[in-house]
């Protein structure tokens, strides 16, 4: 009785052993099978990051082909959208870090006068001032320029900046005479950022004025200027805006 029972122990610890290895396989296959799939993932995720920088950086030649074609008709701006999109950001990351800095505004910033595609030669270098008429026409351009961009899924952020660069802080801008807070954030910033660029450049009726008068001209134009913007301006060292004067002429 006693022989039958060993045995019958015996028996009973061979099947657990054999119970216990067959676990522990199955317990190293699902482990494997765990490591391959964390493997697929990080391929995965690594693949998706790389498809969207490349499609990032596809929207950005884009953007700037079509900044690019705009200003080849302005002769004397130079590199004008881009300097004024290089001002914007820096501006933006001091004024507003709520202001997400990403590419939407940066394409916003270089397109800001894409509208001036519709406005006729005779206008757009017209040696003397414009009638009325003429005016008018010029000052829809912002309109126009959002109009263009806004069916385009990658630029609508881009589109708000492009419709209210000419609106100023008093209220007395164009098109729609937005007021204030009422002129979205990143416009505000780039009106700044284009009167910086306007007053520092040189133009064929006049020298590029000095960074120190710019930045007492902008100072003084209460009006125009969201005053927090001209504060955030006004802590950037000289360097940081020589900087991209130097790289963008
Ligand atoms: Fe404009």
């Amino acid at each position: 009785m006693a022989v039958q029972s060993e045995v019958g122990l015996i028996d009973e610890l061979v099947r657990l052993r054999a119970e216990l290895r067959r676990r522990e396989r199955e317990a190293a296959d699902k482990e494997l099978q765990l490591q391959r799939y964390a493997a697929d993932l990080r391929e995965t995720f690594k693949q998706e990051r790389a498809r969207a920088q490349e499609l990032r950086r596809s929207y950005m030649a884009t953007v700037r082909a079509l900044s690019n074609a705009v200003e080849a008709r302005d002769a004397y701006t130079g590199k004008h959208a881009e300097r004024v999109a290089a001002y914007g950001l820096v501006i933006a990351r001091k004024f507003a870090p709520e202001l997400e800095i990403t590419p939407e505004l940066e394409f916003g910033y270089l397109l800001h006068d894409v509208g001036k595609v519709a406005i006729p030669d005779a206008i757009l270098y017209k040696p003397s001032s414009l009638d009325d008429d003429e005016r008018a026409l010029m000052s829809r351009h912002p309109v126009i320029g959002a109009e263009i961009v806004q069916g385009i899924e990658f630029l609508t952020e881009a589109a708000e900046v492009v419709r209210s660069h000419h609106e100023r802080w008093d209220g007395t801008g164009y098109p729609d005479g937005l007021a204030g807070e009422e002129i979205p954030l990143a416009a505000r910033v780039f009106a700044l950022a284009d009167a910086l660029d306007a007053i520092t450049s040189d133009r064929p009726y006049r020298a590029a004025t000095s960074l120190a008068d710019a930045r007492a001209r902008l100072r003084g134009a209460g009006g125009q200027f969201d005053p927090a913007v001209i504060e955030a301006f006004e802590s950037i060292p000289d360097e940081r805006i020589d900087a991209i004067r130097a790289r963008a002429v």
